[in-house]
């Protein structure tokens, strides 16, 4: 069997939504201490919806490929959705990663975090009010 699936190379040879934007309501980034891999987020955000995201990853295959289906599996999705990604879709929705390259999507998944964090700290009125009970 293929270290890799189909879905990780593709997305690691073609990466969706890769850049910068300038203007964006929130920016995440992270890196993992023990590869120093970083990945940054872009998140463009209007009437509660993500409606551009895009990420700079400097890393190895798998970050790359976790951070372009992250983007696509957020972009146009409503900010309380992308705020419940996990890691684990991520790596589901490339078709799985090697146990070992399951550390790569966790990035992915702290980058869209910290962004909507940081869309957060600017737009505290945005924050959804946590249910007590
Ligand atoms: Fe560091 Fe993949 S080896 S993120």
């Amino acid at each position: 069997m293929a270290l890799y699936s189909e879905k990780v190379m593709d997305h690691f040879r073609n990466p969706r939504n890769v850049g910068v934007i300038e203007d964006a309501d929130g920016i995440g980034e992270v890196g993992n201490a023990k590869c120093g891999d970083i990945m940054t987020m872009y998140l463009k955000i209007e009437d509660d919806v993500i409606r551009d995201v895009k990420f700079e990853t400097f890393g190895c295959g798998s970050a790359i490929a976790s951070s372009s289906m992250a983007t696509e599996l957020i972009k146009g999705k409503p900010v309380a959705e992308a705020m419940k990604l996990t890691n684990k879709a991520v790596a589901e929705a490339l078709d799985g990663l090697p146990d070992y390259k399951m550390h790569c999507s966790v990035l992915a998944e702290e980058a869209i975090q910290l962004a909507l964090n940081d869309y957060y700290s600017k737009h505290p009125d945005k924050k959804p009010v946590e249910e007590t009970n």
